[in-house]
């Protein structure tokens, strides 16, 4: 429904989203990350493309290649991610946080190779938590991600909260693996009404489909209320729209 809403009378929305992971380097030639390949955040930037949206990607280091119907910035590190982030975010309707972003970086230890030795001891410093600290505009809708062992309904809706997140996919981190690359995952969308929508075990493109749909209720929801009411358009929305 959402789609043919849009067709019919809204305009494209700009769409930012993260993608794939990040390296810290722990030498020149050595670094710390994680198995992301970037493919889910693909997945969103193909499906918002095919929808007529303007989308940019920030990419951590994949090896996939750059969609020729979207803008890609390539960075590498957390705090690169969070400076592109910053600078876009401006001048974007929509962010979708679907990257991987290491936790942990190491506090460097050498500006050259390390030479090896029977034992080296790591010291890791946490990231900035990047969409949490990410200065808004009021109305943009922002999208997290939340990884969980368990009590994945409840964890994933504290971030949501902590994180000041318009909506968040909760991911069961289950027997079958790793959520990386082309496997599938065991998802749900929580808002911060508290309403939950179980999607159960999807594949990444089925996912990028169901979350577009959301983002695009709630935008063009929004939208068709505010102006029901005589009101602009950039209320806010979820979380902050309560604020
Ligand atoms: O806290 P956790 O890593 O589970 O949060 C996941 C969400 O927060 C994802 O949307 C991820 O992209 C984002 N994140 C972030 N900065 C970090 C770590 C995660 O923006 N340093």
């Amino acid at each position: 429904m959402s789609s043919s809403l849009r067709r019919a009378s809204h305009r494209s929305l700009r769409m930012l989203i993260s993608s794939g992971p990040t390296r810290e380097p722990i030498d020149a030639v050595r670094f710390l990350s994680n198995y992301s390949t970037g493919f889910l955040g693909e997945c969103l930037a193909r499906e918002a493309v095919r929808r007529g949206h303007r989308v940019t990607v920030v990419s951590g280091p994949t090896d996939r290649a750059p969609l020729a119907r979207a803008t890609t910035i390539q960075v590498e590190r957390a705090a690169q991610m969070q400076r592109a982030l910053r600078h876009a975010l401006p001048r974007a309707d929509v962010l979708i946080m679907a990257a991987a972003v290491c936790d942990f970086r190491p506090v460097p230890i050498g500006a050259t190779k390390l030479a090896r030795r029977g034992r080296v001891a790591l010291r890791l410093q946490a990231t900035p938590d990047i969409v949490a600290g990410l200065p808004r505009r009021r109305g943009q809708l922002i999208v997290g991600f939340a990884l969980e062992a368990e009590q994945v309904r409840e964890r994933a809706g504290r971030k949501l909260t902590a994180k000041r997140l318009d909506l968040i996919v909760g991911q069961r981190l289950n027997g079958s693996g790793p959520p990386f690359g082309r496997h599938r995952v065991d998802a749900m969308i929580l808002h911060p009404s508290g309403q939950a929508r179980e999607l159960g075990r999807i594949s990444k493109p089925a996912l990028a489909r169901v979350l577009l749909d959301e983002i695009e209720q709630l935008w063009y929801g929004q939208q068709r209320q505010s102006t029901s009411h005589g009101t602009r358009r950039l209320r806010g929305f979820g979380t902050r729209m309560g604020a």
